[in-house]
């Protein structure tokens, strides 16, 4: 087949909602810009145990240290799900790692925020977690098969951290006076963070026309972040909490809440790594993957061992 014909059973594959498979041919564009999305995923769920891992040693009780303990795992083996998927496309691990540790790869700008109190881990889990299924049940219909199929797989335990997110963040809103002071200085420092996780608004957004020509997103940065706004709105009258946006009101025109304008030289100073906690992040990533080295080792050199015993 020419490039011609490939280029055109490619886009109608993508036209009639056919799965593009690993040995499918693809457009270079196409793999690259998969390659790069999937990956900074996957290190967003890698990076993103570190802010809830510092509190699992000092969680309240022991149901909330096993609640912790069972979300960060489950974050772990988000990120390997997604690493897979992105080899798929002829990428290896080392290079996505080293692209992180290099700086070179993206993760989400949320998890460069601190996490000072308890009251995070609730808030992490109702804003971060419930920001991070708007996006990631749309992605369980991406085009490309690996991705949507890592997808559908993720969502189910997405819901779960949701949950126990905004179930720890209602204990709290039934506490004391102290204990609902923290539940609203945490939502204080993560509504605006959380709003951001959806990327750059459309105008800005330079991946958007092509993801979405290619059926990659399914939805624009803003459409899932109004349906974002739309959805955590009420639930925040349950918590008793105010959101930091005198401007968010019910628009009846629109059907939509309109929201404050965001601070946008604080998340492109986040993605370019200033924020509060970048440098720390990457350096725990890097000390981390030093100390694992012998792992890797020992499993290549018993592998090693089995080929020769087979051969
Ligand atoms: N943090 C860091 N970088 C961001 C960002 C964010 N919140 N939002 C956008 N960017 C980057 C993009 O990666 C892109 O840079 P690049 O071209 O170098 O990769 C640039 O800003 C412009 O943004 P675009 O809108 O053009 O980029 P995309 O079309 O890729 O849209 C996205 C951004 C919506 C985040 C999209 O990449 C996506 O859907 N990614 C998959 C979902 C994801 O990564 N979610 C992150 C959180 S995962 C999580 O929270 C796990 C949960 O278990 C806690």
């Amino acid at each position: 087949m020419t490039q011609e014909q490939h280029e055109a059973s490619f886009l109608r594959k993508i036209e009639e909602e056919v799965k593009i498979e690993a040995r499918d041919w693809m457009p270079d564009e196409y793999r690259k810009t998969l390659i790069r999305q999937i990956s900074q995923h996957a290190h967003s769920e890698i990076v993103g145990m570190l802010p809830e891992g510092n509190w699992i040693t000092r969680a309240p009780n022991l149901r909330r240290k096993l609640i912790l303990l069972a979300k960060v795992q489950d974050e772990a083996g988000h990120g390997l799900y997604l690493y897979s998927a992105a080899e798929t496309l002829g990428i290896t691990r080392d290079e996505l790692i080293d692209q992180l540790h290099t700086g070179k790869a993206k993760y989400s700008s949320i998890f460069n925020y601190p996490t000072l109190t308890w009251a995070d881990m609730g808030a992490i889990g109702w804003l971060v977690d419930g920001a991070a299924i708007m996006n990631q049940v749309m992605l369980c219909r991406t085009s490309y098969g690996p991705y949507a199929r890592a997808m559908v797989r993720i969502c189910k335990e997405e819901s779960f951290h949701q949950r126990q997110g905004f179930e720890s963040l209602l204990a709290l809103s039934r506490g004391n006076e102290a204990q609902r002071k923290m539940l609203q200085e945490s939502v204080n420092r993560w509504w605006w963070p959380s709003l951001m996780m959806f990327g750059p608004s459309d105008s800005e957004s330079t991946n958007s026309e092509k993801s979405l020509l290619w059926k990659i997103k399914r939805q624009t940065n803003d459409e899932l972040r109004q349906r974002f706004v739309d959805a955590t709105v009420d639930q925040a009258k349950i918590l008793g909490v105010t959101l930091p946006d005198p401007h968010l009101k019910w628009n009846p025109e629109r059907g939509h809440y309109d929201f404050g304008e965001i601070n946008w030289d604080e998340f492109w100073n986040v993605v370019k790594g200033n924020g509060p906690c970048n440098k720390q992040r990457l350096d725990a990533r890097v000390k981390a993957h030093e100390r694992g080295a012998w792992v890797r080792e020992a499993a290549v050199a018993y592998a090693e061992k089995k080929k020769q015993k087979a051969a």
